[in-house]
């Protein structure tokens, strides 16, 4: 599967959700994660995510392996999402900021 990783949390860009060919990438408040059950690994959502937010599971970087468990523990609880919509605002101040997990609303 892929996993959207901390990145993500507060950008919410969504431009990863226009081009999956399978709709598995799921809602929250300022959140998206990939719903492993639907993931195909085709990869085109990778390069759409101007957070650099997107890893294949093997790739996810050392610090950020707990999103691998968090996207699988929220697809459920979050909702269906495959057309993009602007991104959160300030998303591109909170581009890259470290330690943004705390920010997750859930
Ligand atoms: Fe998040 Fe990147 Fe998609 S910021 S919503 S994973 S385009």
């Amino acid at each position: 599967t892929h996993v959207v990783t901390e990145n993500c949390i507060k950008c919410k860009f969504t431009d990863c959700v226009d081009v999956c060919p399978v709709d598995c990438f799921r809602e929250g408040a300022n959140f998206l994660v990939i719903d492993p059950d639907e993931c195909i690994d085709c990869a085109v959502c990778v390069p759409e995510c101007p957070a650099n937010a997107i890893f294949a599971e093997e790739d996810v970087p050392q610090d950020q392996v707990q999103f691998i468990a968090l996207n699988a523990e929220l697809s459920p609880e979050f909702g269906m999402i495959n057309r993009s919509k602007k991104p959160l605002p300030d998303a591109d101040d909170w581009n890259g900021v470290d330690d943004k997990l705390k920010y997750l609303e859930r």
